[in-house]
């Protein structure tokens, strides 16, 4: 079953990793996503969401690495294919992109950041 899509769409409790900077940074992928929803047209905010996306998967990537966490390589793959289909969207967003961005992340830190808690 996939987790439900918060809405409004904004961090909540339920998806705590207890890692405070990745924690933040969750947060501001929200929000970051909640504003692109909000501003389909807006290039500026959409490159703003990218780098923001780009930097707390390199910093997540960092922590990873550093505690020789065993799903490192495999982890950093599912980044990398993110970002990638992040990058070929077009501007102004569709529902579908929109849709595609809210679900991903929230699949991603329930099944796939989750696995990591503990272990960092
Ligand atoms: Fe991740
Ligand atoms: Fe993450």
């Amino acid at each position: 079953m996939p987790h439900a899509i918060p809405e409004p769409y904004c961090w909540d409790e339920s998806f705590r990793v207890f890692y405070d900077q990745l924690d933040e940074e969750h947060k501001g992928l929200f929000n970051g996503i909640f504003d692109c929803a909000k501003n389909r047209g807006d290039k500026g905010k959409f490159d703003s969401l990218y780098a923001l996306l780009a930097g707390h998967f390199k910093f997540e990537e960092g922590m990873m690495e550093k505690a020789k966490y065993s799903e490192f390589s495999a982890h950093r793959d599912i980044h990398n294919g993110f970002l990638a289909k992040v990058k070929a969207l077009e501007i102004p967003l569709t529902d579908a992109s929109v849709d595609f961005a809210k679900n991903w992340l929230v699949q991603h830190i329930k099944d796939v950041d989750f696995k990591y808690k503990g272990k960092l």
